[in-house]
């Protein structure tokens, strides 16, 4: 069956396997630029390198397509989006978060949300990418698994009030857009200075996914992170960074 949004820009079902997954095919069937989707929840929802994502039925699990990019700014996707979620937090809940290269959204040391992008391919075209943002709402961590209850948090345990997620859906989606309207017209220099203001990796020793460890030195203009290590200094362009103690 031919998946393909509804006509409205943002489209909300009640169970999906993965969000990412629904506007992947709706990109490969030619979708609209910010079409988006928005569920209560996912039966298999991803993390980023290969993880699964928790869902309860009160969070934010959505996905949005974008489309018509010039090709030098695929690699600010990721730290737009993370730019896009923390002027979202602070406008709708009041949520000063730290963002934890590339894209996760932390506040103080617990994970609040984070952000899956992938590239729609057809040969060596890319059709477009879909940015997937899922964020802990009105999550009372009491009914979260085990081993999730001291790493993550929720906007409902941070400020003790219930948002309306369908009002949060739309604000993201338009955050998203504002903020890729911002990339394609002014370049990548505002959302890596945001980025730079607001990252909680500078200065922290970390272990690298190649487990080479070292001190973060902070993000580069082209988005990547400067790492020093004994011997050098990196710059890391992708994967994630494990914070080391103290933190
Ligand atoms: C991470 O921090 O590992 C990224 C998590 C991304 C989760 C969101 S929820 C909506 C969208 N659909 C998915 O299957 N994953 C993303």
């Amino acid at each position: 069956m031919l998946d393909f949004p509804s006509k409205w820009p943002l489209e909300h079902r009640i169970e999906v396997g993965s969000t990412n997954d629904i506007v992947k095919k709706w990109i490969q069937n030619d979708c609209k630029h910010g079409q988006a989707l928005y569920v209560d929840r996912q039966t298999k929802g991803r993390g980023r390198l290969g993880r699964s994502w928790f869902s309860d039925d009160e969070s934010l699990y959505f996905s949005i397509a974008i489309r018509d990019f010039q090709p030098n700014h695929l690699s600010f996707f990721p730290l737009a989006a993370a730019v896009a979620m923390a002027k979202m937090l602070l406008k709708q809940a009041n949520i000063h978060i730290g963002l934890k290269w590339p894209n996760d959204l932390f506040y103080q040391k617990k994970k609040l949300g984070g952000i899956l992008c992938e590239a729609v391919v057809n040969g060596s075209q890319i059709k477009g990418i879909v940015i997937g943002i899922g964020i802990n709402i009105n999550t009372d961590l009491k009914n979260t698994p085990k081993e999730l209850k001291n790493i993550i948090t929720s906007t409902l345990e941070i400020t003790k009030k219930r948002l309306n997620i369908a009002h949060i859906a739309k604000a993201v989606r338009q955050e998203i857009l504002q903020t890729c309207e911002l990339l394609f017209q002014n370049g990548p220099a505002e959302i890596i200075y945001f980025c730079q203001k607001n990252d909680i990796t500078k200065g922290r020793k970390v272990r690298l996914q190649n487990g080479q460890k070292g001190r973060v030195l902070g993000i580069l203009a082209d988005g990547s992170l400067e790492v020093k290590t004994q011997s050098e200094v990196l710059r890391v362009r992708s994967g994630e960074v494990h914070f080391l103690k103290n933190f």
